[in-house]
């Protein structure tokens, strides 16, 4: 068994994050967009599994104007750790965290009358007025005050005092999508409540609605402040062609191998013996497995790189154990390097890769990588 001597008393699987390349990302979106469109860098699920607080960090120096994240909680864990722009919290207020709202000055995004009126309440105890966001749902169907609602709620959210209507966005549903007209739609439908809601006397001066797929495809959607999340990772989303804005991933997720066997041809390797040697092999035992996020569904499927090359995942993934087929590498020793998402060489492996793998999305295979793998910062 390999012993890792500049890591010891840990396992040697680890995520490699670069807040250089996190800059540049950030830079590189910076200079694409108009100069005087505001950028909200989504952070929220420990942004897309990076690390929140360092992450959070490095946009705010890099120049973000506001972070956005899912929950209360993602966003007191920001406040703590000293960062005090603007945080937006998408997914609103439960009941019981009006006092959160308040104390760490987070921004709700509403959609319901009934947060409004605890938010309200909490708000005018304490004397002060807290900044809201509306979300208006023009088809994404989940969260936001459907078009046709939008004048009664407002009639009656206005009349709360001690809430500042500051923001008004929605969210899209398709922008990654081939079909263009879904997100034209909802592009109409949000203009038309916002000129709506304009006629009547309401103004807001925050006005936002596009994702990372929404910036690459539909600069109309820019507004006032945009809401990239996977392109500061590093990633384009699907159907996003071309190269506008050069974006890397910052993520490289490696281990080592941990043992290296010489296994006779008609061996079964793994549970189920899914998988059996056809030769003479050398298998390698790496110290990762689906509780990992190393998805189960990579099993016999998915490659890894090792000494520049790639190297084929074989036999059935475990909990926190995979194998690698290393017979084609004579050199490689218990020790070695492997890469699982990153560079090695001439050879790349992406989250899109595994994505592809385990028909899902590249968010999720990042999201997915769990918190016991150690995230260092380079
Ligand atoms: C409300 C909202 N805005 C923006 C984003 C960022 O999306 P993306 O990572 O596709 O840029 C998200 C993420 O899902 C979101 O929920």
């Amino acid at each position: 068994m390999f012993q890792q001597n500049a890591s010891e008393g840990r396992r040697p699987t680890w995520v490699e994050v670069s807040l250089t390349r996190l800059s540049q990302n950030f830079r590189a979106l910076r200079h694409y967009l108009s100069p005087d469109t505001r950028i909200l860098s989504v952070v929220k699920a420990d942004a897309y599994g990076h690390g929140s607080v360092l992450v959070a960090r490095t946009l705010v120096e890099a120049g973000t104007d506001q972070l956005g994240v899912a929950l209360a909680e993602e966003g007191v864990q920001l406040r703590e750790a000293g960062i005090s722009i603007p945080i937006l919290v998408f997914g609103g207020c439960w009941p019981g965290q009006e006092s959160l709202f308040l104390r760490h000055q987070l921004t709700p995004v509403a959609s319901d009358m009934n947060s409004l009126q605890r938010l309200a309440a909490a708000a005018e105890a304490a004397g002060t007025q807290l900044a809201v966001h509306l979300e208006v749902d023009t088809g994404m169907g989940r969260l936001g005050v459907s078009p046709r609602d939008i004048v009664p709620f407002m009639e009656k959210a206005r009349q709360l005092p001690s809430l500042r209507w500051e923001g008004l966005m929605t969210h899209f549903s398709c922008a990654d999508d081939s079909r263009e007209e879904l997100t034209h739609q909802q592009l109409v439908r949000f203009t038309e409540v916002m000129r709506t809601l304009e006629e009547r006397g309401l103004r807001f001066d925050i006005k936002h609605a596009a994702n990372s797929a929404a910036i690459l495809r539909f600069p109309a959607s820019w507004f006032y402040m945009v809401r990239p999340g996977l392109l500061l990772y590093g990633y384009y989303p699907q159907n996003c062609a071309g190269d506008p804005l050069h974006v890397e991933p910052i993520l490289q997720w490696k281990t080592r191998v941990a043992l290296l066997k010489e296994v006779p041809a008609g061996v079964p390797l793994g549970y189920g013996g899914t998988s059996i040697t056809a030769r003479h092999s050398r298998i390698a035992t790496l110290p990762v497995g689906y509780h990992d996020g190393l998805s189960r569904a990579l099993s016999n499927q998915g490659q890894v790189l090792i000494r520049g090359r790639q190297a084929p995942l074989v036999g059935t993934i475990s909990m926190d154990m995979a194998l690698v087929d290393l017979t084609d590498f004579p050199d490689a020793r218990a020790g070695d390097e492997v890469i699982l998402l990153g560079t090695s060489g001439d050879f790349r492996i992406t989250a899109w890769d595994h994505a592809a793998i385990r028909n899902t999305i590249p968010y999720e295979v990042l999201c997915n990588i769990h918190p016991r793998v150690p995230r260092l910062y380079v």
